[in-house]
């Protein structure tokens, strides 16, 4: 059976190779806090969870973990735990409070002293250039469907390439394109908080530019630098083995898996299975095909879980709609998604069936679960389960020929998850939020376990 792993291979890292990356993933956002601190400029995260109703229970990120003050506990964190690669992203508006324009010394210097300081504890730094926070000040101008927004993300890429590239040798140019766009400017549920194929359709193809544009400005500054970018996928299959249901299934995959790997790969849109997406052709002008495609040197892949996919008649221009995992009577965790292990091992091989794409990393997997603090310990056996059967299915995929070369657990400590604000708690080290004491979790110890 494909989905079997052998359950008595214990996990080492030995297993996976010495040229394999093991680190844990963060975002600026999500972490740092200091909102508008040092000259730092609002972002469209900082606005959006200012109305009412967009974020659950109504919080925001203006304190989140303290990151920003915090750093050196937190990259000690890193360490103790034993994990090697450290993966952050930088404000854009803390580097350019206005988008473009002048430069705000005091955000360079924040992020010289994170990186200095991961470099002092021998943890390797790995910046995201982009993970999700526009300048406000871009989002006022139209933010990601404003074609001027290539140009204005290759000077932060510049930027950060550099300020940073003398030290930092590991890029990932965005974070998840489809989900900031799919969520921020089709369905409304992300900062900013628009809706619709107007604002969809130009957003991804800016963004792909962008992703081009950005990864050539380090490239040229940073000739050495390891340079990849990240994509969110599932696995996906139909509700049921008829043709209605499978072509449904191809839409959904077209536009939570290849919508944006496949014009990098130098594919072009997938626009044949969804006739909507062919609206995509009125923001491209001559001369586009040549920069949307990149060589880069790692795709990031970052899966959670699989979606069961059913035709629907009502969905417009999909005609398919996800069977939700709390009426299929399997294991879910905190964000109400499915635990299911073998969707990393197809992913890995989809992804790994592109000619085009030299190597994978996986840049981040890890899974929100309801964690209780117990005479000051956390046990959360799901949490390391959940990572222990992921990486299984991992090896699965490296053992067969898979050239995957890295595995990031998403997330160091308990979050701001934007629209589900602090209640989905993914960190393997666990935030009193009113405190901010940190516990390493039980998932921790045992990820400095096989690490150590
Ligand atoms: C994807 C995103 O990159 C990250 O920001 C988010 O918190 C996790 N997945 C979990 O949803």
């Amino acid at each position: 059976m494909m989905d079997v792993v052998n359950p008595d291979i214990v996990l080492t890292k030995q297993l996976f190779g010495d040229d394999f990356a093991w680190g844990v993933s963060t975002a600026a956002l999500q972490i740092e806090g200091s909102c508008d601190a040092d000259g730092k400029g609002p972002s469209i995260w900082d606005t959006f969870t200012r109305k009412r109703g967009r974020v659950l229970n109504g919080h925001n990120p203006t304190i989140a973990c303290d990151f920003y003050n915090r750093y050196t506990e937190d990259i000690d964190l890193v360490k103790t735990l034993n994990i090697p690669n450290f993966r952050f992203s930088i404000s854009w508006s803390r580097i350019l409070p206005n988008g473009t324009g002048e430069v705000n010394q005091a955000g360079i210097d924040y992020y010289n002293n994170v990186i200095n300081y991961c470099l002092t504890q021998g943890v390797e730094p790995w910046i995201t250039i982009y993970h999700w926070d526009l300048p406000q000040a871009l989002e006022d101008k139209g933010g990601w469907t404003n074609r001027d927004i290539v140009g204005w993300f290759s000077n932060f890429a510049e930027i950060c390439a550099k300020n940073f590239g003398d030290r930092v040798k590991n890029w990932m140019v965005m974070n998840e394109p489809a989900v900031f766009t799919g969520a921020g400017y089709f369905l409304g549920i992300h900062a900013p908080g628009r809706r619709g194929l107007r604002n969809f359709l130009p957003a991804v193809h800016h963004v792909v530019l962008s992703i081009v544009a950005g990864a050539r400005a380090l490239r040229k500054i940073c000739p050495g630098a390891h340079i990849g970018n990240t994509f969110s996928c599932s696995h996906i299959e139909p509700y049921a083995d008829k043709p209605r249901h499978i072509d449904a299934a191809k839409r959904a995959d077209v536009l939570i898996n290849r919508l944006f790997i496949e014009p990098i790969l130098g594919l072009g849109y997938p626009t044949e299975e969804i006739s909507a997406l062919k609206g995509i052709d009125k923001y491209i002008q001559p001369g586009d095909a040549a920069d949307m495609r990149f060589d880069f040197d790692f795709i990031g892949i970052q899966n959670y879980t699989r979606e069961i996919v059913k035709y629907s008649f009502f969905t417009p221009y999909i005609g398919a709609s996800l069977v939700k995992a709390e009426k299929r009577n399997v294991e879910l965790t905190d964000m109400k998604w499915e635990v299911h292990p073998p969707a990393i091992y197809h992913m890995l091989k989809k992804f790994d069936a592109y000619p085009q794409i030299k190597k994978i990393i996986v840049t981040e997997n890890g899974a929100a679960f309801p964690d209780a603090v117990v005479d000051g310990r956390v046990d959360d056996p799901k949490r390391t389960k959940y990572l222990q059967t992921h990486l299984q299915q991992v090896l699965k995929a490296k053992q067969e020929g898979c050239k995957v070369y890295g595995y990031f657990v998403w997330t160091l400590t308990d979050n701001f998850e934007w629209a589900e604000g602090y209640h989905p708690r993914f960190g393997l080290v666990h935030v009193d939020f009113e405190t901010q004491r940190r516990i390493i979790k039980a998932s921790g110890r045992w990820f400095a376990q096989l690490l150590g």
